[in-house]
């Protein structure tokens, strides 16, 4: 079997009062149409044309894939003309699958469904809703489909039935050509509907089939922002739920945001509010802790995220605490049973075993040994206004508070700081250094008073 798929994405979706075409509009961070056109990849068509219009060539540049061919709708004449403009590119054997661009979550068992059941005859993809308003409704007569009729175009009894048109419909190629040829734009909306299909058949003497969706949100499109925030919920549960299902506790699964892929151990628990961007691997035994942002990061077996901790691009090794209020980018490395504190950002460095940095620091483009502290406020200061220059810290250092690391400097093993340094040069292994003014006191100072108001 040769299946095509043509996916009508030329609408404007005004009531999105947006720049952004809808097909764009982002569910969990990736645009509606991303998920048609991965779901389309997954039957591997022979051919996958996207019908585009409003917003062009940013809906083909988002989507620069090969496999993907683009036809132009200049104007919106309705889904049949849409669907039209797609039939050159389709082959005479083989059967099309349409489906729309602003339906993302469609159901990948229930369209096989279909597609099989449209490989001799017109298959249609219905839903019986409580609410069928603005949808085609299924006409049927003897219980088969007879036509679809708009809601614009339904008579008061026809406006009860509840079983609608989702849109999703698959075909023989060689009766689809034909009945395109034959639609014509005599309705209420002056439309070339798609929909019309289904007449032709049954004027041609072939049986409409249809095939019934399990669950509303894989039949849903999208028009408005409320009802993609409504979807977001749908689809952030599901996400949840899959992770639920592969033993991660969370703690509320309506209070938590996968925006790309999690893949996570044995007991992970993820309390509430946390947002996981990109591709995130959390090991075994992994905690993360309230309001945690985790992007492209991997978080070794045993550690924990406390709250309100930050992590970009970053490698957490085992048994390492992070945070509360801690914040790793791109390019850190942490290796094992490491602890980072609070109000401490780490960027492009690796951090070795068992090395410590509590409170108030920022450690950047460093390479720090196995067994290091580092004090309180301690600051590398990495670039020079113009250029980023590396530091060193080999095992076993103590930083003393407040100290300044002025890069590129090194501190030799076991080296300890003394607190409130500020160190230009590299620093011997093993001893003292300190690099601050004496303290003096001055005897019998006296405190400035306040001049008297004149
Ligand atoms: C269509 C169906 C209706 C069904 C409903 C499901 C027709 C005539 N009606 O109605 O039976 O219940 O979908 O949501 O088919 N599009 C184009 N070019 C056009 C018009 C539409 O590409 O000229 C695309 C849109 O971008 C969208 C899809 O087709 O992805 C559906 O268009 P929409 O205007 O929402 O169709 P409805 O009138 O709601
Ligand atoms: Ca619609």
């Amino acid at each position: 079997m040769s299946l095509s798929i043509v996916i009508l994405a030329a609408g404007k979706g005004t009531r999105m009062r947006s720049d952004l075409p809808k097909v764009l509009q982002p569910l969990a961070h990736k645009p509606l149409l991303g998920y048609v056109i991965d779901a389309s990849m997954s039957f591997k068509p022979k051919e996958l044309v996207v019908v585009y219009g409003y917003g062009g060539d940013l809906v083909k540049k988002t989507f620069p894939s090969p496999h993907i061919q683009w036809v132009e709708q200049k104007e919106q004449l309705g889904t049949g003309h849409a669907v039209q403009q797609a039939a050159p590119l389709i082959k005479d054997e083989g059967n099309t699958l349409i489906l729309y661009g602003d339906v993302p979550l469609i159901d990948q068992k229930t369209i096989e469904r279909l597609v099989i059941k449209g490989q001799k005859n017109l298959a249609v993809l219905t839903y019986s809703k409580k609410d069928p308003k603005g949808y085609g409704r299924i006409v049927r007569k003897d219980d088969r489909i007879q036509k679809i009729v708009e809601e614009k175009d339904c008579d008061e009894s026809q406006k009860n039935i509840k079983e609608i048109n989702t849109g999703i419909m698959c075909a023989p190629n060689h009766l689809l050509k034909n009945w395109l040829k034959r639609l014509t734009n005599q309705n209420v909306q002056k439309e070339y509907y798609l929909t019309d299909i289904v007449g032709l058949s049954i004027e041609d003497n072939i049986e409409v089939l249809s095939e019934s969706a399990d669950n509303e949100v894989s039949i849903t499109g999208i028009n408005s922002k409320s009802e993609l925030a409504n979807m977001e919920r749908d689809y952030q549960l599901m996400t949840a739920k899959t992770l639920m299902d592969q033993g991660v506790t969370i703690i509320d699964p309506s209070r938590i945001d996968i925006r790309g892929e999690v893949t996570a151990g044995k007991d992970v628990t993820i309390d509430v509010g946390c947002i996981f961007e990109g591709k995130v691997v959390l090991g075994n035994h992994v905690k993360v802790a309230a309001y945690s942002h985790i992007k492209d990061s991997i978080i070794g077996d045993h550690s924990s995220i406390e709250p309100y901790s930050h992590i970009d691009e970053s490698k957490v090794g085992s048994h390492c605490r992070i945070g509360p209020f801690a914040r790793l980018r791109p390019g850190t490395k942490l290796q094992s049973h490491v602890h980072i504190g609070n109000f401490v950002e780490i960027k492009n460095s690796e951090i070795n075993d068992h090395t410590n940095i509590n409170h108030l620091s920022y450690v950047g483009d460093s390479l720090v040994g196995k067994s290091v502290n580092i004090g309180a406020g301690t600051i590398t200061c990495n670039y020079d206004g113009a250029n980023k220059h590396p530091t060193k810290i080999e095992d076993d250092v103590f930083i003393g508070s407040n100290t300044a690391l002025v890069a590129p400097v090194k501190i030799g093993k076991g080296a300890t700081i003394g607190a409130g340094s500020t160190i230009t040069k590299d620093a011997p292994p093993g001893d003292l250094t300190v690099a601050r003014s004496k303290q003096t006191s001055i005897s019998g100072w006296t405190k400035p008073t306040k001049n008297k108001e004149t």
